[in-house]
């Protein structure tokens, strides 16, 4: 069962404390005219962007951008495989505790146009039936491997499907300047950034980007809190790149 409003209602209950916590450290963010107004709270006008992960947990790698992410008070969002989640369960717990969110990368990296039904609900089932056990909750948006997917992939998700609007490549090298660079010059407010926290070289370069974002008046979110920030309930089945704020 989905329940994507329920979902976004606690998004927004975190919105509003994020609102509080903006109003604490950005007390000029924004004027009063262009702010949302979401319940009682007001939403910094953004920009906003959402980092993405996927592949991991490494509990080599995953935990350092953990510590780095805390530190900067940024949530981000991991679309982790299930192979990988086997033996770092206190990772997923970790990344749940912190605020993160978490989601769905298929059991072993698999190409989800490339499967029947049957190796979809292995592939995909199975790891939401793991994420739950771990975390309590069975809403968890899909990224498919590559991106590939077919009509027969969105009919069988069971979960809004997310891609990304930037993506620095950051498994064809190891330049974190490169990369830096790659997404600051890119980032537009809507942005979901794609990067990768099994390799050291991403996790440099997702916590400098947070660090040069926020210099330039970025707010980072999980990919749920910019749907609530857009004011977009998320379908099940349909595909999300961006969530750029309406047109004037
Ligand atoms: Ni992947």
């Amino acid at each position: 069962m989905s329940n994507w409003k329920t979902r976004l209602e606690a998004g927004a209950l975190a919105l509003a404390m994020l609102a509080l916590a903006a109003a604490a450290y950005w007390p000029q963010a924004g004027s009063g005219a262009d702010r949302q107004v979401l319940g009682a709270a007001k939403i910094p006008a953004g920009p906003y962007v959402a980092l993405t992960f996927d592949d991991g947990p490494k509990a080599s790698t995953t935990p350092v951008l953990l510590d780095g992410l805390a530190q900067r008070g940024v949530r981000a969002t991991f679309f982790v495989i299930g192979e990988n989640v086997e033996g770092n369960e206190l990772l997923l717990q970790r990344m749940e505790g912190e605020g993160h969110q978490i989601g769905l990368h298929t059991y072993h990296h698999k190409m989800l146009d490339q499967l029947n039904a049957a190796g979809f609900y292995a592939e995909v089932d199975q790891l939401r039936a793991t994420l739950t056990a771990l975390v309590g909750r069975e809403d968890f948006m899909l990224r498919p491997p590559y991106g590939m997917m077919n009509a027969a992939t969105q009919a069988r998700a069971a979960a809004p499907i997310v891609l990304w609007s930037v993506d620095p490549e950051d498994w064809s090298d190891r330049n974190t300047s490169r990369q830096v660079a790659a997404i600051v010059d890119k980032a537009q407010d809507g942005d979901i950034i794609l990067l990768h926290d099994i390799y050291p070289s991403s996790v440099d370069t997702a916590l400098q980007v947070v660090d040069a974002l926020l210099a330039r008046g970025f707010h980072f979110v999980t990919v749920e809190q910019l749907f609530a920030i857009r004011g977009v309930t998320p379908e099940n089945g349909k595909v999300y790149r961006r969530l750029p704020p309406p047109r004037p």
